[in-house]
């Protein structure tokens, strides 16, 4: 048996797991330590109660033999794919509900989706950028190009010669800076990769936080992106399931490449490497498209909010480069001092217990930078925010 030899070009880790042993071996050394994390970006608030009563009639369901539910459809049980497709609608794109497939979460789904296209095909990564879809195309063998941003293009990077790729990841708003790309901006892309025929993957775990009307929730708000998008989708940061697992994936049926039906390809690999997510996690999942819980779900949104503007007007007194915060769950600041993304992290941890994500960890032109979450609790942030000031009080810009 040969291994595949690509797993000897990834990191020795993955980041998160990688930052999670740093932690562990500073709790060694300082046991009962208190740490204010806003590293990976993990919910603090509960499920909201929607949710939480749908699961509970899930779970009496499958207690009664005449409501038990055995297999699941593959790719979704038909009424989350309806209540999804009919969100979408309610956003004025148009979706059939067998363009939706239910997944169980982004990430699993950022790595699946890479066996509907030909190994040999290339890979374009704007950085910095969620390290699993680097990883994912290593793995896979993929060749992959970088596309590096920077402040100067407010790390929204625009299609160039140098973007021409089969696959064209892009993720907003971003994580990690928090950047979003306009309507206007989006269809550059859009037009660039039906030009090109490449397949745009678009990460939309992010969308919830949207405030403005110049960003698109959703890819397929852009005319053309049809022909040319993929779009994933989670619950995890928009309905607090990073520990419940659910999200969904939108591929249109006009997508085609070479006479081939990417939507029947999706069909035919999930009914072939899945068995569906289960009837309970998706009941649960479809309270979050209910009015209700909408309602409720833009309520825990409004404290990860509050939170941003506490590290914000944080960074505002220190005089702090940042960007994100606002669209987005994700703080992306310039590291003071001029000093390194991990020193930074090391810094932070041991004067003052504050845990974030070095910039490097994103991609070589992250370096210098940090990110923070805005998911933890309004207290932790505001220590956390606290004790960035007091530490930092002297002019660090
Ligand atoms: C992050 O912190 O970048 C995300 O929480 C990781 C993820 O969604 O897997």
């Amino acid at each position: 048996m040969k291994p595949n030899a690509h797993y000897a070009e990834l990191k020795d880790s993955y980041l998160f797991y990688h930052i999670a042993q740093k932690i562990s071996a500073y709790l060694a050394e300082h046991p009962g330590a208190y740490l204010y994390r806003m590293g990976i970006g993990d919910v603090s608030l509960p499920l909201c109660d929607a949710v939480i009563g749908a699961l509970h009639e899930a779970v009496d369901d499958q207690a009664d033999k005449e409501r038990f539910h055995g297999y699941m459809p593959e790719c979704g049980a038909p009424f989350l794919r309806e209540a999804i497709a009919a969100h979408y609608r309610s956003r004025g794109v148009q979706l059939e509900d067998d363009e939706v497939f239910v997944s169980s979460g982004a990430s699993d789904e950022l790595g699946d989706i890479l066996d509907l296209f030909d190994r040999d095909g290339s890979s374009l990564i704007m950085e910095p950028a969620y390290p699993a879809y680097v990883d994912a195309n290593v793995m896979a063998g993929r060749k992959i190009i970088h596309l590096p941003s920077n402040e100067q293009n407010g790390f929204l990077p625009m299609p160039c010669e140098a973007a021409k790729a089969d696959l064209i990841y892009i993720c907003s708003p971003n994580n990690p800076t928090g950047a979003a790309f306009s309507r206007s901006q989006l269809k550059r892309w859009v037009d660039f990769a039906n030009e090109n025929g490449s397949v745009i993957l678009f990460d939309a775990a992010y969308e919830a936080f949207i405030e403005d009307d110049i960003c698109p929730h959703s890819i397929f708000e852009i005319p053309g992106a049809e022909t040319c998008a993929i779009e994933i989708c989670s619950l995890s940061k928009t309905a607090g399931f990073t520990g419940t697992r659910l999200g969904y994936t939108v591929l249109p049926k006009a997508l085609v490449r070479e006479g081939m039906s990417l939507n029947e390809m999706w069909v035919r690999n999930r009914t072939t490497k899945t068995n569906g997510v289960s009837y309970i996690l998706q009941k649960g999942g479809t309270a979050v498209f209910t009015p209700e819980g909408q309602r409720q779900i833009r309520e825990n949104l409004r404290v990860y909010k509050k939170n941003a503007r506490t590290l914000m007007q944080a960074l505002d007194a220190l005089g702090i480069w940042y960007c994100g915060g606002e669209n987005a769950p994700y703080i992306w600041l310039r590291c003071p001092g001029g000093m390194g993304s991990w020193d930074f992290f090391d810094f932070l941890l041991n004067e003052i217990q504050v845990i974030g994500t070095p910039g490097e960890g994103f991609g070589a032109c992250g370096e210098g930078y940090f990110r923070f979450s805005t998911f933890g609790s309004p207290e932790d942030t505001q220590e956390a925010a606290r004790r960035l000031v007091s530490l930092f009080k002297q002019d660090c810009r």
